[in-house]
């Protein structure tokens, strides 16, 4: 699977968000990673599909939309037209209409993702998995940036590229929450192949440095 490092603009300044996006394109990054929270599903708001549209003329990489929102299905429209790439719902707010929402996702011919929070066990949405394109495993507490990560989560990783190889599926796997260059070869050797980093990243002295060595240590 091919590896990619995938900032995520809740680390940069809100007030200059095209520039920040530009600025992780020309220090090599492979995707955008846009955290939007809705302050039910977990209690901050970040921005919406707004923002999104606001920052689509600066890059042309992709956007990596995750919701961490209630009802995720009633705002996929707003994000594709927005110009989202890839959506990411939590498992948690879909319950069982999990692959319902998956497969409306696809219909408008974009990537989808399943996210699942660390308490999330796979077992309960292993049905739905074949229909998505990423799976993203939460390796902190959705809500906010510069968390620790929680390692136990890589084991759910480790479960999910076995699970993906037996049964002849191939899926990314992306890790988010606490990702540093010091963990980064423990979460790849856990499955993972989509790297998220925040503050990492806009906290780094050198941030095309910092992507080349996440990049280098996966
Ligand atoms: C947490 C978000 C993460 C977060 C990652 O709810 O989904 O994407 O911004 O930030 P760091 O890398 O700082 O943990
Ligand atoms: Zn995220």
């Amino acid at each position: 699977m091919n590896t990619l490092i995938a900032p995520s603009i809740l680390a940069a300044d809100f007030a200059a968000m095209g520039e920040a996006v530009k600025t992780l394109q020309k220090n090599g990054a492979d995707m955008i990673h846009c955290d939007v929270m809705d302050g039910t599903f977990v209690p901050t708001i970040t921005f919406g599909m707004h923002m999104i549209s606001a920052i689509r003329p600066y890059t042309d990489l992709p956007l990596d939309v995750h919701l961490m929102c209630i009802h995720p299905q009633n705002k996929v429209a707003d994000f594709v037209n927005a110009g989202a790439d890839i959506i990411t719902v939590h498992a948690e707010a879909c319950g069982n209409t999990l692959t319902d929402v998956l497969r409306y996702i696809r219909s408008y011919g974009i990537r989808c993702g399943v996210a699942v929070s660390p308490d999330t066990p796979l077992q309960n949405i292993y049905e739905s998995l074949e229909w998505c394109d990423m799976l993203l495993v939460m390796s902190v507490y959705p809500g906010r940036g510069g968390q620790k990560l929680i390692e136990r989560t890589l084991s759910k990783a480790t479960e999910a590229r076995r699970y993906f190889e037996r049964n002849g599926l191939v899926k990314d796997i992306e890790m988010d929450g606490g990702i540093t260059e010091e963990n980064v070869a423990m979460v790849k050797d856990a499955g993972v192949n989509v790297i998220v980093a925040g503050s990492t990243v806009f906290r780094a002295a050198d941030m095309a440095a910092t992507i080349r060595t996440l990049r280098e240590r996966v």
